[in-house]
């Protein structure tokens, strides 16, 4: 059978075997989907050594750039990226290194929420692997306006200035906003720690912005709970992005798309128990 694995350290907690196995069933894909934890030391002689037999792996914290290193060639959008969260065997056995991060955050926000992002004024905040990650998806949605903000802010500085020729793109202190915008997505770890970065509750106009936590959780997150104290007209957390990006990764491996609707509303039931 086709053997395909995430790789992460830690990796227990991960949902995507539990995903693929659900995506399998639904396409009768034949495959085996299972965790594996890399050592930190060498993630790239451990996943050399699967890849003799195996067909792909999804890659999670803390070898996305790891694996960047390792893939023999690259999708436009993993280059962009500078991280790889897919990788493919290829037929003539090289690996191809791809990012579907972010277009299961764009499929999220604009297939399973209905949110048409052109003309819009999207907020992005923190300036991490999944910002980088997402900027190439999020600007060829055409946005008016897309303003990262983070807590160090060369680092949103150095992001805008890499992906300033793909859009309106630039870059800011949390502290420095305070117009409303259309959309707000944190991608912060600052809900790890049940926490809200330090932005103006005016960035929110009630009843129109819609606002987006990467992170999610069996309760709302922080975040999601600060939105709607301040109006918002959407707060929704990314366990749908995590269920997108995974059904992206599929497609990529064995050509089927998957009805990611049951699979999220499954994993969302589990959450919640
Ligand atoms: N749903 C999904 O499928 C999915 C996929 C990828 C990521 N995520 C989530 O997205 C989040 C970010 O992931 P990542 O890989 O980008 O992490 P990362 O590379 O470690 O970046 C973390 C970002 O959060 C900022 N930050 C950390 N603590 C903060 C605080 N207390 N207040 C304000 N800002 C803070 C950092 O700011 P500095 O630069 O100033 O340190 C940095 O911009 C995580 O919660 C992760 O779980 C979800």
């Amino acid at each position: 059978m086709d053997r395909y694995v995430v790789f992460g350290n830690p990796v227990g907690h991960s949902k995507s075997p539990l995903i693929h196995q659900m995506f399998a069933e639904q396409t009768g894909e034949q495959l085996d989907y299972s965790a594996q934890l890399a050592p930190l030391e060498d993630f790239i002689g451990f996943a050399r050594e699967f890849f003799q037999q195996g067909r792909g792996a999804n890659v999670t914290v803390p070898f996305k750039e790891d694996a960047y290193r390792l893939a023999d060639t690259l999708t436009a959008r993993a280059e962009r990226a500078g991280a790889v969260n897919t990788l493919s065997k290829l037929a003539d056995g090289s690996l191809l290194g791809d990012n579907t991060d972010g277009a299961g955050l764009v499929r999220d926000l604009t297939v399973n929420a209905g949110l048409d992002l052109k003309g819009k004024r999207i907020l992005l905040l923190g300036a991490g692997g999944a910002v980088r990650g997402a900027l190439e998806p999020l600007l060829a949605e055409r946005p008016a306006s897309l303003i990262i903000a983070n807590r160090t802010v060369e680092k949103a500085e150095m992001l805008a200035e890499l992906f300033d020729d793909l859009g309106p793109v630039s870059a800011s202190g949390f502290d420095w906003l305070c117009e409303p915008v259309d959309v707000i997505i944190n991608a912060t770890s600052a809900s790890l720690s049940d926490d809200v970065p330090p932005i103006a509750g005016s960035l929110i106009e009630p009843g129109k912005t819609f606002c987006y936590d990467m992170m999610y959780a069996k309760e709302p997150t922080a975040f999601c709970r600060w939105a709607t104290e301040h109006g918002a007209a959407v707060a929704m957390d990314g366990l749908g992005m995590l269920v997108e990006q995974a059904a992206e990764a599929f497609f990529l491996w064995r050509g089927v798309r998957p009805d990611s609707a049951p699979v999220l509303a499954e994993l969302r039931r589990q959450l919640a128990q």
